[in-house]
């Protein structure tokens, strides 16, 4: 049987795609298009998942979309009774969106050749928060698990809980549009200054530079309820008949201003671009991620006591604050935790064939993703004939001696972009598509940032740890293979490894497993065998751009840099 998922006319549209239940191939359309979040309809990644499932459209059983209209078409009716008198721009767009829904048969028509009819039958639509439920718990180790999904909005619904048990996800409670703590955490986000859409992760970083002592005046804001669920008092956000998130002819997802004039006025002017980040806003921002915790804690205590399970499973947006699942297991009842690779939206397309597959067509559950390498590949001979065709200097240097010769260039400052097998599924670099430093030189970050990234310098970089090193610098031992938690770093361990630990003494970590990720484990042991340290300084290889998906992306970005050395699989390009 073969599933085609897919999120499409959506930010971070993306295809998956499952043969006889294992996920062969699942990108973003981002990194193709080169356009960070884009959200039209993903061909691009649809034609790389068919070539490497090595079948045509005709051959795919069912294709799934992850959305729905029909499904909250009566929410919206009454929301547009209540909103009565405001204007309609919201309902209007996701009227537009259905439309653009409807239309999916002509784009596979355009895109394949074949008859619209025939692509109509296997079209399955899954409502986007199920995507979100199904891309966490079908792809989790657990055979029951409890469930929940989070994030700014999808379906007019931001918040979904649930029980999954053995191939069947049981929907419980919602929260619907506008009460969304994904609109909250954005509201905040562009009054400091953050005004893009996915800049919600820079608030993250800066909220340890600050105090949370606003907590109290924010739950105002946020409500949490008896039911374990919450509200906002709407009147600190914009109109919420005004549409949020709008998709141009360029298919860039822009996020619509989304506080009040009393937020503004009780919580600050918004943060001018230029405005230096005062302690005011660092301490707003602590708050804004400290309430955001409590609600997420909240939610899942009382999902917990409800369902009385022990494990969770969480994707949606909102489950892309790496801090506050950092904390789950010591502030909730659940002690087993699985966050997809993927846990924003690029996920709905792996969630939606996932739902369809188990949910819809009653398959059983095949073993758990604990892999994000799913994206492109290339073999030494094509990036040879690149450089080749660029006239661009390089070596061939064998796995063994490679390693070792990567791991002399960190320990001498070196700045490495390291391409090495399939790209990964979600918005972290794990090692597939990494730029790499050393993590003990207290000058890394203002290296990088000069060499390459020119980014805020208040964000952290992540280590990523040989797996069996964990509890030797952490105080939480887990397994994160998707950098999907932050824990604390030992305070014994933090001096030795300044560039990766975070102000708070905190660091985002990769969990490196030998199974997994062979090639990036042994780089790392290479580099423990010259330092005794089992980390490395891992970031995303790029530079204001999606993470580089061909050599052609990773050489331009080189080339562009100050990068010290390219390695594409055993191919190494250096300056000298
Ligand atoms: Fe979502």
């Amino acid at each position: 049987m073969i599933i085609l998922g897919i999120n499409a006319y959506h930010a971070d549209s993306s295809a998956a795609i499952f043969v006889n239940g294992i996920m062969v191939a699942a990108i973003e359309e981002e990194r193709f298009k080169r356009v960070k979040h884009w959200a039209g309809f993903p061909s691009l990644a649809i034609q790389f998942c068919l070539k490497e499932a090595g079948v045509t459209i005709e051959q795919v059983d069912h294709i799934a979309i992850g959305r729905d209209p029909k499904a909250t078409l009566f929410k919206k009716f009454l929301f547009l009774l209540k909103h009565f008198s405001g204007s309609f721009e919201v309902v209007k767009d996701r009227i537009l969106n259905s439309k653009k829904v409807a239309s999916l048969e002509e784009e596979f028509h355009v895109l394949t050749g074949v008859d619209k009819e025939q692509i109509k039958q296997k079209i399955h639509q899954v409502e986007q928060h199920r995507s979100h439920l199904a891309s966490a718990f079908f792809a989790s180790p657990f055979d029951e698990a409890a469930l929940l999904s989070i994030d700014g909005s999808g379906d007019f619904t931001t918040t979904m809980i649930g029980v999954g048990k053995g191939n069947s996800i049981n929907v419980t409670d919602s929260v619907d549009f506008p009460h969304s703590i994904g609109v909250f955490y954005t509201a905040f986000t562009q009054l400091l200054g953050f005004p893009h859409y996915g800049d919600e992760y820079k608030v993250m970083g800066l909220a340890p530079y600050g105090e949370p002592k606003y907590v109290d005046k924010l739950k105002k804001v946020v409500q949490l309820t008896g039911d374990g669920l919450f509200k906002l008092d709407l009147s600190y956000f914009r109109s919420a008949t005004k549409g949020v998130i709008s998709y141009g002819e360029d298919h860039i997802p822009v996020v619509a201003p989304l506080f009040s004039d009393k937020l503004s006025r009780e919580f600050g002017e918004p943060r001018k671009k230029e405005e230096p980040l005062s302690q005011y806003h660092k301490d707003l921002g602590a708050s804004v991620q400290r309430l955001t915790e409590i609600v997420i804690f909240h939610i899942l205590n009382h999902l917990q006591k409800r369902t009385g399970l022990l494990n969770i499973c969480i994707a949606g947006g909102v489950a892309q604050n790496s801090v506050a699942n950092g904390k789950i297991s010591r502030n909730t009842t659940f002690r087993n935790i699985y966050i997809p690779s993927a846990g924003h939206d690029a996920g709905i397309s792996m969630g939606a064939a996932l739902y369809v597959q188990h949910q819809v067509v009653n398959a059983p559950r095949t073993p758990p993703i604990m892999t994000a390498y799913t994206g492109s590949r290339f073999n030494n001979e094509e990036i040879e004939q690149l450089l080749i065709s660029r006239k661009i200097r390089y070596n061939k240097i064998a796995d063994g001696v490679l390693y070792a010769n990567v791991a002399n260039r960190l320990v001498n400052g070196g700045v490495v972009g390291w391409f090495s097998g399939r790209a990964e599924f979600g918005p972290r670099a794990l090692g597939g598509r990494s730029i790499l430093a050393d993590p003990r030189r207290s000058d890394a970050k203002d290296l990088l940032n000069a060499k390459i990234k020119r980014r805020e310098s208040f964000r952290p970089f992540a280590p990523s740890i040989l797996k069996e090193y964990v509890d030797e610098y952490f105080e939480v031992n887990d397994v994160v293979p998707f950098m999907e938690k932050v824990f604390p770093i030992r305070p014994e361990k933090q001096a030795s490894i300044p560039a990766v630990t975070h102000v708070d003494g905190t660091g985002r970590l990769q969990s490196v497993d030998k199974d997994i990720s062979p090639r990036y484990y042994s780089l790392i042991e290479a580099f423990r065998k010259k330092t005794g340290i089992p980390i490395l300084l891992n970031t995303s290889f790029n530079e204001n751009e999606p993470i580089v998906n061909s050599p052609l992306d990773a050489l331009d970005c080189f080339l562009r840099t100050d990068m010290d050395m390219l390695v594409m699989e055993n191919i190494v390009v250096e300056r000298h």
